[in-house]
């Protein structure tokens, strides 16, 4: 236990609302994981995998309900309107904390309440930040002990100090005698991610999945540590982090932000197929970044697991995702083979005889519209057992960043790469991020929509003042000329009969080759309209069959595409009215200008 004042009595107080049977603060240890994971393999919750081919690993499946983040039941409640800002639903947060009260009231009724004290970033560093979380789920506690560093060394480091609090309850509680559900949860309606930037809380109710549930992750990792950077002056960013070693031996650190299920677990991972050229992970989702005393940008990785999307991950196109995950894991709403393995889309082989699917139905390959895997099913792995992992993935100083990156899937219009003119056409680009929306998040209509930064619903406050930070984080950089170079890619474009014109995965080194040349300053590019734009030949396609004849279509800039996305971009734009920073209105005229001189 602790002796943290303001810890003992948060905890009182929510035992007293939420009425649980019992109350167990996490440890961490190995033998309170076991007895978990034995507890919720013996209620029906999990299933153990087969020790021979998955050793220490479980499978699960949620609720038909409760598969992905829930981005209209989340809230960010700052004390004023106008900071949640046009892209954030907004409620008073006295209001929503009375509404809330009621809901936890009683909510942990016939079931453990778990502490975990946590560390988003690695233990004892400077950078670091902890939170305990309260749940009533122990499927977020093991998820916790892989996607965090937790327990009672994290109570250690904490002492007297301060902490964010996070509550967290599945919503469903059990009367005497009742049995449990396989994966409680509340509906949809009755689900509330809710965020207090004003106090830095979190109170989350009726949702087990994911960033619904781990609250280290996007609601502290980014929505809390996003209004405390702004605060505080660094960036909390959904960045992949990425060290980049080319045949001379020379490394760089690129960060990227790709929206949710567009690619960033993929390259911060990939296995190059030019020769020579080495990829090394620093972290796949969160990335928190400060400048270091030499002036350059240093990020870390806050968290200590990958939250990774199974289906199409395979040996093919993520080895090293797939031997992550070999040992150690959690699988959820993938299928599950008859001999006790998981099996989902594009894994690379085809489902043995008697898989069953995410929702527990036999599995029929001939029925295609019914998946074995749902789109976003997830697996929960180490990071440290990322055969690439980066020797200073832990490092609590970080490590130096030289290019960031923005992206999203379009089939059309935006090039393969691109680079920025300076760093604020580059925050301009990192505005306008565009992506057909994915199974990450549930109800979102089909189509492209507009994800500034990847961080569309992950923005703690006003995305117009972000603009407005990531300016400023230019403007102060201690040593501009040390500021990272921006890009944008896109490995989605799609000829006219819907087929990728570019391979991806790990023939994306060919673009982070050319992206590491222009760092150091010797690669080629033309000025375009939009941006510069690599020159023929300068993006290395040796020993690539059938794609010299897609480059030019990969690096068009059409002027008619780009006069159709100026409207969208305008529309987009107009959201954020008088909040949005007058250097981008400029960067916008002078991308219009351009573009009616090309
Ligand atoms: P979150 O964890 O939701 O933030 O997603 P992420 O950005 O880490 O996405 P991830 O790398 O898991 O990729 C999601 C999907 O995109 C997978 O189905 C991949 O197979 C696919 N994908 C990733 N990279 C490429 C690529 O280079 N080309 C193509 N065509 N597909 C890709
Ligand atoms: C995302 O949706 O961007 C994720 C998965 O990384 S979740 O943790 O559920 O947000
Ligand atoms: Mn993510």
């Amino acid at each position: 236990m602790t002796n943290n004042v303001k810890l003992k009595q948060w905890v009182k107080e929510w035992a007293e609302l939420c009425s649980p049977d019992s109350i167990h603060w996490c440890d961490g240890s190995e033998q309170e994981n076991q007895m978990l994971l034995d507890l919720m393999v013996k209620s029906g919750m999990a299933v153990k995998l087969n020790e021979s081919k998955r050793p220490n690993s479980y499978y699960f499946q949620s609720d038909p309900s409760d598969v992905a983040r829930v981005e209209d039941r989340t809230y960010i409640c700052s004390e004023k309107k106008e900071d949640a800002g046009p892209t954030n639903n907004w409620r008073d947060p006295k209001e929503m904390k009375e509404t809330l009260r009621l809901k936890f009231q009683g909510c942990m009724k016939g079931r453990t309440m778990y502490v975990i004290p946590f560390s988003m970033g690695p233990l004892g560093s400077k950078i670091a930040h902890i939170g305990v979380e309260i749940t009533d789920s122990p499927y977020v506690v093991v998820n916790m002990k892989l996607m965090t560093r937790m327990g009672k060394a994290v109570l250690d480091i904490l002492k007297d100090d301060d902490f964010v609090p996070c509550i967290h309850s599945v919503g469903a509680p059990l009367q005497p005698g009742e049995k449990d559900a396989k994966w409680p949860c509340a509906p949809i309606a009755d689900k509330y991610i809710s965020h207090f930037p004003g106090t830095n809380e979190i109170w989350s109710f009726g949702s087990g999945y994911g960033g619904n549930a781990l609250l280290g992750k996007k609601c502290f990792a980014l929505r809390i540590a996003s209004n405390m950077a702004k605060k505080e002056g660094w960036l909390a960013e959904h960045m992949l982090i990425m060290g980049v070693t080319n045949p001379k031996g020379v490394k760089k650190y690129i960060a990227a932000a790709f929206p949710s299920a567009c690619g960033k677990t993929n390259l911060a991972m990939l296995i190059p197929t030019i020769p020579g050229w080495k990829v090394e992970t620093v972290g796949d989702d969160i990335a928190w970044m400060k400048f270091g005393a030499d002036g350059q940008l240093y990020a870390i990785n806050p968290e200590a697991g990958f939250f990774g999307v199974a289906p199409f991950t395979s040996m093919d196109t993520n080895p090293n995702a797939m031997l992550a995950a070999n040992s150690n894991t959690i699988f959820t709403n993938t299928g599950l083979t008859p001999d006790g393995d998981i099996w989902w889309e594009g894994i690379g082989y085809d489902a043995p005889v008697g898989t069953i699917t995410w929702t527990n139905e036999k599995y029929d390959a001939a029925a295609i519209c019914i998946p074995a895997a749902h789109p976003n099913a997830r697996f929960t792995a180490p990071a440290s057992q990322c055969p690439v992992i980066d020797k200073d993935w832990e490092n609590p100083a970080g490590v130096p960043i030289s290019a960031i990156l923005f992206g999203g899937r379009r089939p059309g219009t935006l090039p393969l790469v691109y680079q920025s003119f300076d760093w604020n056409h580059g925050v301009f680009l990192g505005s306008i991020v565009g992506s057909e929306v994915t199974a990450a998040a549930i109800g979102l209509k089909a189509g492209v929509r507009r994800d500034p930064f990847a961080m569309l619903p992950f923005c703690g406050y006003h995305m117009g003042d972000y603009f407005g930070h990531w300016i400023k984080i230019g403007e102060t950089a201690p040593d501009k000329t040390k500021l990272p170079k921006i890009f944008n890619v896109n490995w989605f474009r799609k000829s006219a009969d819907g087929k990728f014109l570019w391979p991806g995965y790990g023939d994306n080194i060919r673009v982070l080759k050319w992206i590491f040349e222009r760092v150091e300053g010797t690669s080629e590019a033309v000025k375009s309209a939009i941006g510069y734009i690599p020159i023929t030949n300068a993006i290395d396609i040796n020993g690539l069959s059938g794609v010299a004849e897609n480059m030019g279509e990969l690096l068009k800039v059409d002027k008619n595409d780009w006069n159709n996305e100026i409207e969208l971009i305008k529309e987009h734009y107009t959201k954020f009215g008088d909040r949005l920073p007058k250097e981008m209105q400029k960067q916008f005229d002078g991308l219009v200008e351009r573009l009616n001189k090309a």
